[in-house]
């Protein structure tokens, strides 16, 4: 028989999501007739828009869902190009655009470009978990840099001076970040963008959230950093502002003279990216889509707006206020010194489903908590109800 001594030792050291158990405990406890208010998941609860399902019925119709260019379908890259023009006011060649499956092979192929064994990668520790895994798989080791409140949650110019070293070969920001809903502020992402050219490294910037701001007008680092933007790696995704997480598109905007080795990773590792979903998201860009979506990016700060006051009503710490995506990363240590075990209480005794720390790094995972606001308002509110019920009686 098998055993784990068997397998390759990476696999050893790559951990489990813990809010898959606790989702996993959730639907048990469902399954037993409770009723539980899910602030654990990390999609947004809309549909896919309309526009992009016709179009996708469309494409399905018309037959011919074969292989594409690993590149992805040359209008989509075009489509992609254009809306950094018409969004972001950036120039982008579409030759630099890679349509991915999801942002996380874009991240897996970036990775895959750039890191050799042993190499070092700076992440912002919390930060999202998957970084962390893509670096190892690859047997490079990523580099946990605490954030706190000072910086935003996020990597700064100074922080990634003062941890590079002469294996270090990048690091990556994502802004607006998960778990944190924190984003770099302009300046900052300026300074990081020539500090990173300065110690010939690079840079890739998760771009995923960036569509969901709530505080002023997004502006992608392509933007914010033009004399550095044709050495940048910016990732991005259909998954969290077009409502697509299941039809797994993402895309890369890299520098043009590492597509073609993009490219050819791509096509060994998963030939091209899905197509029916490319054809569907060519409708992502039409005015009807857009139209749809920002009414839902409203929605959603509406949420934020109601949720950060009332959990730190509550007593759950937020010194900053997340300005985009949609998660909220508290401070739970005034509740229980192990959030885990929080997050199990609080599941139990309050019917409410969060996600510990722990998922997102090892700088004081005990005592945060991550909030999604990936629900509707009217269960938001029972969801703070009975935190409140819960918390009052403990
Ligand atoms: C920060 C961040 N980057 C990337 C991803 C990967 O998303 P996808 O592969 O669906 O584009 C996620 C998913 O939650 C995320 O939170």
């Amino acid at each position: 028989m098998e055993t784990r001594t068997d397998l390759a030792a990476r696999i050893r050291e790559i951990a489990p999501f813990h809010v898959m158990e606790v989702q996993t405990a959730a639907r048990s406890l469902e399954a037993s007739g409770r009723t539980i208010v899910h602030m654990e998941i990390g999609e947004p609860d809309f549909p896919t828009p309309a526009p992009v399902v016709a179009a996708a019925q469309r494409a399905l119709a018309d037959g011919g869902i074969y292989y594409t260019s690993a590149l992805g379908l040359p209008e989509l890259r075009r489509a992609i190009a254009t809306h950094y023009r018409d969004r972001f006011g950036v120039e982008v060649s579409p030759e630099r655009v890679i349509v991915t499956a999801g942002s996380s092979a874009a991240l897996l192929l970036v990775m895959a470009l750039l890191v050799n064994r042993d190499d070092r990668f700076l992440l912002a520790d919390p930060g999202y978990p998957c970084n962390r895994q893509f670096v190892r798989v690859l047997e490079g080791e990523p580099v946990g840099v605490p954030v706190g409140p000072t910086s935003n949650y996020q990597l700064t110019a100074e922080l990634i001076e003062k941890n590079w070293t002469s294996m270090t070969r990048g690091a990556l920001i994502a802004s607006p970040s998960n778990p944190t809903g924190t984003m770099v502020a302009h300046d900052e992402m300026r300074a990081i963008a020539a500090t990173v050219d300065r110690l010939a490294g690079h840079l890739i910037v998760d771009e995923i959230y960036l569509g969901l701001s709530y505080d002023h007008e997004p502006q992608s680092v392509l933007g914010l950093a033009r004399e550095h933007a044709d050495e940048l790696f910016v990732v991005s995704s259909f998954s969290k502002y077009f409502n697509m997480t299941g039809w797994r598109l993402g895309w890369i905007v890299a520098p043009e003279r590492h597509v073609r080795d993009l490219e050819t990773l791509a096509q060994n590792l998963y030939i091209s990216p899905p197509t029916l979903s490319q054809h569907a998201a060519l409708a992502c860009f039409e005015p009807a889509t857009l139209a749809i979506t920002e009414e839902r990016r409203q929605a959603f700060r509406a949420r934020r707006d109601f949720l950060v006051p009332a959990l730190r009503e509550l007593g759950f710490g937020i010194p900053t206020t997340p300005s985009g995506g949609f998660f909220i990363y508290a401070d739970s240590s005034r509740f229980a010194a192990d959030s885990q075990a929080f997050c199990r209480d609080v599941l139990e005794g309050a019917g409410v489903a969060i996600t510990p720390g722990i998922d997102f790094g090892a700088y004081r995972p005990n005592e945060h908590v991550r909030f999604a606001y990936t629900i509707e308002m009217a269960k938001l509110e029972s969801g703070v109800e009975r935190l409140a019920r819960y918390l009052r009686g403990r």
